[in-house]
């Protein structure tokens, strides 16, 4: 691999999953337009967050990441963002305090607009066109005129992140995070749910508030009880918008990628000699590799090699999503080569991706049984390898939509109709996630006190 990088050196590498822009000229103005246009985040932001990711890589903290599979252009309005951020920030109480450790916040969103397709085409009936790749390419309906790529809607799509994170920071800053409301609002959905199990975590997170409160510690007295820390990632996929908000940090004179704090990459798009590797080697930002059933443990390695050759704490993410029952199969190999390797991760689990099914009705769904057990395999594994099973990357929305079967309310295959909104994968709805993250809670409590035992035991 050549050692001369910049930010469209990526453009020499063969690539895969790349829109079909009839007007390449046109593309090319939209682009350069990009690049005079103000980043989004700031260089400083991703050093930040790659710190907190280094703390979860050494086992000292627990990674939240979590959005949309797919944002969309129709679905952007502040009744969205504020419930998605709501539940998020619940979820992250309740792992916290499962965890005893800080909880790093991690969107999918303000820029999660391009979507990998399994296949180029798209059939229905006797028609077929290309499929749909995400807003930021060529639009969700089907007919030809919308499936065509459009290179302004990465201005638009670009606008709408834009103005997504304004409100996320001024929530993230301006009061709406304070974690006593949170705390409030986490026990409206324990009453409803009319579970012992959640009841008995939330009335230990209310003592725990009590007893701070005492002793002076309340969002009055304490900032940082009042706001909370949030960051923001996507996939990056389309490389020529990924390139036009690839800037020079001119506090350490690097490059960092500008759309997002951290990046990932796809399952599909992840061969070492490709493209969005080569993209990615360049910039200093955390990044995320997800990780699929084809990935093999020396192909791992070598992409650990390209894409973080210091062994920088912090800046790789490894994101697996192997489907419940198949986790065995796969990740104790490639734990066990990162182990050997001496590399530092973080290990993420993406219970969603492997997990996708398409239900009697014809809806593609996922059960939260799966999505349950495929977490219970990843920190089973973790435990027994002795690593840290650093964290969880979910789909999921602040909206009671109906997209993924079970849960405590028990979505059959026959709701999925009722409101099955998304635009590519199905989300958990905002109870299930909020379910996931006490269940979660559970089992990262489960392993602390399985620890404090052992080492009372050894004492
Ligand atoms: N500032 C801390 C954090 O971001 C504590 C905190 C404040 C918090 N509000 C929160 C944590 C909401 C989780 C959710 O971690
Ligand atoms: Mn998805």
């Amino acid at each position: 691999m050549s050692k001369s990088w910049t930010p469209s050196s990526w453009r020499q590498k063969p690539i895969v999953q790349v829109p079909d822009y009839p007007d390449q000229e046109r593309l090319k103005t939209y682009e350069s337009r990009l690049s005079g246009y103000p980043p989004l985040v700031f260089a400083g932001e991703a050093r930040a967050l790659k710190e907190e990711l280094g703390r979860v890589a050494k086992g000292e903290a627990f990674l939240l990441q979590g959005g949309d599979c797919a944002e969309s252009f129709a679905e952007h309005n502040p009744d969205n963002i504020r419930d998605f951020f709501r539940v998020f920030l619940q979820m992250a109480v309740v792992l916290t305090y499962g965890a005893a450790q800080p909880v790093v916040k991690i969107g999918r969103i303000a820029g999660q607009f391009a979507k990998p397709r399994s296949s180029p085409m798209e059939k229905s009936g006797d028609v077929e066109l290309p499929s749909y790749r995400g807003d930021v390419i060529n639009g969700i309906d089907f007919n030809e005129a919308s499936r065509i790529p459009d290179p302004e809607r990465m201005i638009m799509a670009y606008r709408q992140s834009a103005a997504t994170l304004n409100l996320l920071r001024a929530f993230s800053q301006g009061g709406y995070a304070n974690l006593e409301h949170i705390h409030g609002w986490m026990l409206n959905f324990v009453e409803g749910e009319q579970s012992e199990r959640y009841q008995k975590l939330a009335d230990k997170i209310t003592e725990s508030l009590d007893f701070m409160r005492a002793i002076g510690i309340t969002a009055e007295t304490t900032p940082h009880l009042r706001s909370a820390d949030f960051f923001t990632s996507h996939e990056a996929l389309l490389l020529g918008y990924e390139e036009a908000f690839t800037r020079v940090d001119s506090t350490t004179g690097d490059y960092y990628a500008t759309s997002g704090h951290m990046l990932w990459i796809g399952d599909r798009t992840r061969q070492p000699d490709h493209a969005h590797v080569e993209y990615f080697r360049g910039i200093k930002n955390p990044i995320g590799i997800k990780c699929g059933p084809s990935l093999d443990p020396d192909e791992l390695i070598r992409l650990l090699d390209i894409l973080n050759p210091e062994d920088e704490a912090g800046r790789i993410t490894l994101i697996a999503r192997f489907g419940a029952g198949k986790v065995a199969d796969h990740l104790p190999k490639l734990v066990q080569a990162v182990q050997r390797a001496g590399r530092s991760v973080v290990w993420s689990c993406d219970p969603m991706h492997g997990n996708t099914i398409k239900a009697s009705t014809g809806y593609k769904t996922r059960p939260f049984d799966n999505i349950l057990s495929e977490v219970k395999d990843f920190f089973a594994i973790h435990r027994s390898e002795g690593t840290h099973p650093g964290g969880i990357h979910v789909e999921m929305t602040g909206k009671n939509v109906t997209e993924c079967t079970g849960g405590a309310r028990a979505i059959s295959d026959d709701d999925l109709s009722a409101r099955y909104h998304t635009h590519c994968d199905p989300r958990l709805n905002a109870h299930q996630a909020l379910e996931l993250a006490f269940l979660v809670a559970e089992l990262i409590k489960d392993e602390r006190d399985d620890k404090s035992l052992k080492n009372t035991n050894t004492a």
